[in-house]
């Protein structure tokens, strides 16, 4: 069985092309692969050859390119490529494609492949919407997620002709997320993602709130909704249901995560407030505004030659975190896990105010991270994981995802060991 990894950096990945309009999409995944430093044999099916063909595949990927298992015979390539992987991913996967897999079909180098690997496997579907929602595509879907594959929910759009709906291969830099989270994921026995998270439904709020002055101003901070985004591809391999509440967040959405866009911090307020009662989760990693205008200005603030620098009132925001703790009271669903950057000062080491606001603030875990060290923007992350007392369960180091599952972990091995699980699977 293939380890989790740190990430797709030197992973073998088996990038599976099936036949569908869709499969251009796919040298763009291979492209984010390969400037991920993973190491990448494409298998695409005799169909797909149709759409995108064999030498584009082996210039991009620097590699031969065989479909049939009759190919390469002497290395036995229907066994090995697929034994070799740490990650396997079909990129689109087509209704014929997954009505083989379910089935255990080995008639070509992908199928065989598929049965032979104990790498997690992603299938990311595109197909018309009447073939996505066909009972045996639906029933199809779900004996594969059952059985640990993970089968990326398609997204909402224009299909090939003029109509559109769900069927529609997520975008390449969604796939790619989704590719992270799953070669990162904790593992069963037998290879496959393990789905801890099956049946909770996860609110995620994630990027950075923006406060207006005035139709062209407003106060905002440093964060990219990176770390969120993480935790949302994260919970989703794990089998969560999600639902994203992103605050000025330019990213793909997560396939599978229901999003809602939100710009201020009394937005979201607004939105925690509405959802928080019905969820198991809430992971509150958004950087919130503490401040807010008192006034928006309806027009633009102008200089004047005869004026001083104009002075901007604010008042206090709702503190979101807080509130949702509060109203929870004695119960212990959602879990609640809050996030604490910190920068420290002369007097107060910032781990001291992380565990002190880990105190104040109630939530089952608070994950730290000291923000002197660059985090805004980059794809790594340090964090230390806090309890409700300021204890240190764990410490991460490594990508946002690498953080994201940690993040995981420790709330899963938290509401276990009090016995206390929010959800059922
Ligand atoms: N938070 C919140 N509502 C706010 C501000 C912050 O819910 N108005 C949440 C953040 O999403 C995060 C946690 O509180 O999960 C800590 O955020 P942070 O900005 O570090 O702390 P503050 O509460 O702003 O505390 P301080 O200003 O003392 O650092």
């Amino acid at each position: 069985m293939s380890q989790p990894r740190t990430s797709l950096q030197g992973a073998r990945v088996l990038l599976g092309v099936s036949g569908g309009i869709a499969a251009y999409k796919a040298a763009h995944v291979l492209r984010g692969l390969l400037a991920a430093g993973a190491d990448v044999r494409v298998v695409p099916t005799e169909a797909s050859l149709e759409f995108v063909g064999r030498a584009t595949w082996e210039a991009l990927s620097h590699r031969p390119v065989l479909t049939s298992v009759f190919d390469d015979v002497d290395h036995v390539a229907h066994v090995e490529l697929g034994q070799q992987a740490d990650l396997v991913a079909v990129v689109p996967a087509t209704a014929d494609l997954i009505a083989r897999a379910r089935a255990g079909r080995a008639d070509d180098l992908l199928a065989a492949s598929l049965l032979v690997t104990q790498a997690p496997v992603v299938l990311a579907p595109a197909m018309h919407t009447e073939m996505w929602q066909h009972p045996a595509t639906q029933e199809n879907v779900r004996v594969l997620r059952e059985r640990g594959v993970t089968v990326l929910e398609p997204a909402i759009g224009q299909l090939t002709g003029s109509d559109t709906g769900a069927g529609r291969l997520p975008e390449p830099d969604a796939v790619l997320a989704a590719l992270g989270a799953a070669i990162t994921s904790p593992r069963e026995e037998t290879g496959a993602i393990r789905r801890d998270l099956a049946g909770a439904h996860v609110l995620i709020t994630a990027g950075g709130t923006r406060e207006e002055i005035d139709p062209v101003r407003y106060i905002a901070n440093r964060s990219s909704g990176r770390q969120g985004w993480a935790l949302a591809h994260a919970a989703l391999a794990r089998g969560a249901r999600v639902t994203l509440l992103a605050a000025n967040c330019e990213l793909e959405t997560p396939p599978g995560a229901e999003r809602i866009d939100v710009t201020s911090a009394q937005e979201l307020a607004e939105q925690v407030a509405v959802h928080r009662r019905s969820v198991d989760v809430v992971i509150m990693a958004a950087a919130v505004a503490d401040f807010t205008p008192l006034e928006r200005a309806n027009a633009k603030i102008k200089k004047t030659d005869d004026q001083d620098a104009p002075q901007i009132p604010l008042r206090r925001t709702e503190d979101i975190l807080r509130s949702t703790v509060e109203e929870r009271g004695d119960v212990t669903r959602p879990a609640i896990v809050g996030f604490a950057a910190e920068t420290g000062s002369e007097q107060t080491s910032a781990l001291e105010l992380a565990r002190e606001k880990a105190r104040r603030k109630g939530a089952d875990l608070l994950v730290f991270n000291d923000v002197t060290t660059g985090v805004f923007g980059s794809d790594a992350n340090r964090v230390r994981i806090l309890d409700a007392n300021g204890s240190e369960i764990t410490a991460a180091d490594g990508s946002k995802q690498q953080v994201a599952h940690a993040v995981l972990d420790a709330l899963s091995a938290v509401v276990r060991q009090r016995g206390d699980v929010p959800w059922s699977a």
